[in-house]
């Protein structure tokens, strides 16, 4: 086992070059082993970029997720800011305290919600592709669709007012780029936590029985007490801020993907079937989560050969692992066709995987089966070296803007 700590060998995050390229600088630690890397502040930090020891730390519960640990390693200045004055979310939140709460939200995401949720969400997509028809091209994926479609989601199912929905986009979008701007992500998160304490009161008071996540909520936890109002506040301000963007990301990145590659889009066209594996290949290749997973070690342990003091940090890269050749072959292309892509992290694993992953899972469904079925001779409007990536520093990678036409 190596004692070593070593220089910083590159700084975290580094710069993903176009929306296609994981950032190169990672290609070290796959070659390495666990490295150290330099934070925005100059501070060092673990990074660990090998499929097999992201994994294994995803899975080990020796390691936190408490951003108020010593050294926990943030993404940039900003995102700290945020993060210590509004560290919402279970994201943040080791067990056990975590577990019971998990508990409580996991069900809201069950099969069968989703199987009940399916036929409205397919309705709305053909909504939305619809309306995109009749305006007529160009369209700008992300505003006139993707988003459109995430925030709608979110908002059908946690039974909030669909009327509010820009207010929703508006906190989702400062919370994006909290990493880059402290009050705008500040902003979003207090006016998000305000307005929702406020309707879960008002729920509170006035408990008529539904099926939405809210609903269930106050009516089976927090009037029996099994959850505070606050509790419940600060996990769904967490849900429904990650809940848009992300999923809006992956649905551009995904059709951008499918643009680039148009003879796996008709791959894809003719057969239907192919559409979960590029699915899983969409989640793969763009690893759009990007500052996870940050943790800090509570003891004294070993991760692929290198020892791990207790108290120090580590960045477990998702974007890293997912470009492993030992797993993935050819890992920098992209192939709906690959063989074992269901294996990627792109929603994490262990006790803090995606709790959205069957929500955002039937929205790329929903969209990938449907869209370029309907507007056939979707492309790019721009060339392509025009697309312009939103850079490592957003919480969900993207793009800025998808100028497309028919
Ligand atoms: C394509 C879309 C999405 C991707 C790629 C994604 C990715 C991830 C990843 C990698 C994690 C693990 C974080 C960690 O280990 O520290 C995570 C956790 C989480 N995600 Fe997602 N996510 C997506 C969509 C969603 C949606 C739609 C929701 C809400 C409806 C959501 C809510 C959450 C929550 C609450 C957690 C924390 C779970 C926990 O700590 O127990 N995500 N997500």
């Amino acid at each position: 086992m190596q004692d070593d700590v070593g220089e910083p060998e590159f700084s975290f995050p580094a710069p993903r070059r176009c929306p296609f390229e994981a950032p190169a600088e990672y290609e070290i630690a796959r070659e390495r082993g666990v490295v150290r890397a330099k934070l925005w502040d100059g501070q060092p930090t673990w990074f660990v970029g090998r499929y097999k020891d992201v994994s294994s730390i995803l899975m080990d519960r020796r390691f936190s997720s408490n951003v108020k640990e010593p050294n926990f390693p943030f993404f940039s200045e900003s995102r700290a800011k945020v993060l210590l004055a509004k560290p919402f979310g279970l994201p943040f939140i080791d067990p056990p305290e975590h577990s019971k709460l998990r508990r409580i939200f996991a069900p809201m995401f069950t099969v069968r919600n989703m199987e009940l949720f399916k036929p409205q969400l397919d309705a709305f997509v053909r909504t939305v592709i619809s309306d995109l028809v009749e305006k007529g091209p160009p369209a700008d994926l992300c505003k006139d669709f993707s988003q459109r479609i995430t925030v709608w989601s979110i908002v059908e199912l946690m039974g909030l007012p669909h009327e509010d929905e820009h207010f929703f986009h508006e906190c989702s979008q400062g919370n994006l780029f909290q990493t880059i701007d402290a009050a705008a992500g500040l902003r979003a998160n207090e006016q998000m936590e305000i307005y929702l304490d406020q309707f879960l009161a008002q729920k509170e008071q006035n408990p008529v029985e539904a099926d939405d996540i809210i609903t269930r909520l106050v009516i089976d936890h927090i009037i029996p007490g099994n959850l505070t109002r606050e509790q419940a506040t600060h996990l769904l301000v967490n849900l429904v801020l990650n809940g848009q963007d992300s999923t809006a990301n992956m649905i551009t990145l995904g059709a951008l993907a499918m643009m680039a590659h148009p003879e796996q889009l008709e791959q894809l066209k003719q057969d239907p079937d192919l559409v979960s594996n590029a699915i899983d290949e969409m989640l793969r290749y763009f690893s759009i989560a990007l500052p996870v997973a940050p943790r800090v070690a509570l003891e004294d342990l070993e991760v692929g050969g290198q020892a791990i003091r207790k108290g120090d940090g580590v960045v477990a890269s998702i974007v890293s692992a997912n470009r492993d050749a030992t797993v993935f072959a050819d890992p920098e292309s992209f192939d709906i066709r690959r063989e074992g892509v269901s294996r990627h992290l792109g929603f994490g694993q262990g006790v803090h995987s995606c709790i959205g992953r069957p929500v955002a899972l039937l929205e790329l469904e929903a969209v990938f089966t449907t869209l370029f079925q309907s507007i056939p001779g979707l492309r790019l409007a721009v060339p392509i070296e025009e697309i312009e990536g939103t850079g490592e520093t957003a919480q969900a990678y993207g793009v800025r803007s998808l100028p497309v036409t028919w």
